[in-house]
C-alpha cells in the first residue's frame, strides 16, 4: 500500500476501532436501533427481524446499508451484493428497497461453496471454504419473502459471473462482502465502471485485521483518486465521482470520518442506539477516542 500508506500504527488503531464497534454491534439489541423517524418509516426493525438469522451483518451495518439504499432513490441502476452467503444481506437490501417504494433489483452474487483460497500476501486470516452456503436454500429464503423476481442469483465466482452482466447493466449501490483481496479487487474492477455517478460502493470488513479488503480498496483509490468515507461500523464506502484534492492523500483514510461529519453522525447513531450497557458504552467511547486520535 503505497500512496495511502497506512502505517502499522494507523492500521492497529483502525483495527482496534473496528473490534470495539463490532463488539458493540453484536451485543446491542435491534430494539435499540432505528431511532430516526426515517428509519422507522422504512420499517427497519421488521426488516432486520426477517433477515437476522441468515446474515453475518450486525444491525448497525444493516441499518447503514438500508439508509444508503434509501438515499440512492433518485439514482438509476440496480443493487448488487457480492458475497451473499446465506442471503440475509441481499434480502435486507431488497426489503429496504421494497419498503421505500424503490423499484430496483438486487443481484445476489456468490459461488456458494465458500471463500476461495486466500492470497497470503494480502489476506492474513480467513480460509478456503469458509461461509459455504447453499444456492437452493438462498433461493427458497428469497422466494419466501416474495423476492424471487427482484433478486436474480449470479451463481459462480465473481471472475466468471460479473463480466457476463449485460453491457447496459448499471448499479446505484454495490455491497462488497467477499472478505478477500482478490475477490474484492475482481468485483471492484468489474463493477465500478457500471456504477452511476453518485452511486456508492460499500466495502464490508474494511478494517477487520485481515488486510485484503483494505489493500484492494487502497490500490483502487490510488488509481482513481476517489475518497474513502470511513463509517462508524467497519464498513467504508466510496461515492463515485467524489475525489480527493491534493495533498489529502494519506490523510484520506484517516481524516475523512471527522472531515465529512461522520463522527457527529456516529454520535447521533450511538445516541439512537441507547440505552447501551456499561461495557458497550466503554467500547463506544474507545472507538470514538480511536477515531479522534486518527485525525
Ligand atoms: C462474509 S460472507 C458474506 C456475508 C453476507 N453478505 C451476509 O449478509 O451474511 C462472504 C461470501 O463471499 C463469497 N465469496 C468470496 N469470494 C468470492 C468470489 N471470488 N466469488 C464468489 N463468491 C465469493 C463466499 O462464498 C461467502 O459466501
Amino acid at each position: 500500500m503505497s500512496v495511502i500508506a497506512l502505517t502499522p500504527d494507523d492500521f492497529a488503531r483502525l483495527a482496534a476501532a473496528y473490534h470495539a464497534t463490532r463488539k458493540l454491534s453484536r451485543s446491542t439489541g435491534i430494539e435499540a436501533i432505528g431511532g430516526t423517524a426515517e428509519d422507522r418509516a422504512l420499517g427497519f426493525s421488521a426488516i432486520w427481524d426477517a433477515v437476522r438469522p441468515r446474515t453475518l451483518l450486525d444491525p448497525f451495518r444493516g441499518l447503514v446499508l438500508a439508509r444508503l439504499l434509501r438515499r440512492s432513490a433518485d439514482l438509476a441502476g440496480d443493487v448488487i451484493e457480492c458475497g451473499a452467503a446465506r442471503g440475509g444481506g441481499a434480502a435486507l437490501l431488497a426489503l429496504a428497497a421494497r419498503s421505500a417504494g424503490i423499484g430496483r433489483r438486487v443481484f445476489v452474487a456468490d459461488r456458494f461453496d465458500g471463500l476461495p483460497e486466500p492470497d497470503r500476501r494480502y489476506d492474513r486470516s480467513y480460509r478456503a471454504g469458509q461461509f459455504a452456503s447453499s444456492r437452493a436454500e438462498v433461493g427458497d429464503f428469497l422466494a419466501g419473502l416474495g423476492l424471487a423476481e427482484s433478486c436474480p442469483i449470479l451463481d459462480g465466482d465473481f471472475a466468471a459471473t460479473l463480466p457476463r452482466l449485460p453491457p447496459a447493466q448499471r448499479f446505484a449501490l454495490v455491497h462488497l462482502d467477499g472478505d478477500l483481496y482478490a475477490s474484492t479487487a475482481t468485483a471492484l474492477a468489474a463493477l465500478y465502471p457500471r456504477v452511476v455517478p453518485g452511486g456508492a460502493v460499500v466495502f464490508d470488513d474494511f478494517y477487520d485485521g485481515s488486510g485484503g479488503v483494505l489493500a484492494a480498496a487502497a490500490e483502487f483509490l490510488e488509481r482513481s483518486g476517489e475518497l474513502l468515507f470511513l463509517g462508524p461500523t467497519g464498513q467504508c464506502r466510496l461515492v463515485k465521482g467524489c475525489r480527493a484534492s491534493e495533498p489529502q492523500r494519506r490523510d484520506r483514510l484517516l481524516a475523512e470520518t471527522a472531515a465529512l461529519g461522520e463522527l457527529p453522525a456516529y454520535r447521533a447513531f450511538l445516541a439512537s442506539c441507547l440505552p447501551l450497557a456499561e461495557g458497550e458504552h466503554r467500547a463506544a467511547v474507545a472507538y470514538l477516542a480511536a477515531l479522534a486520535g486518527a485525525e
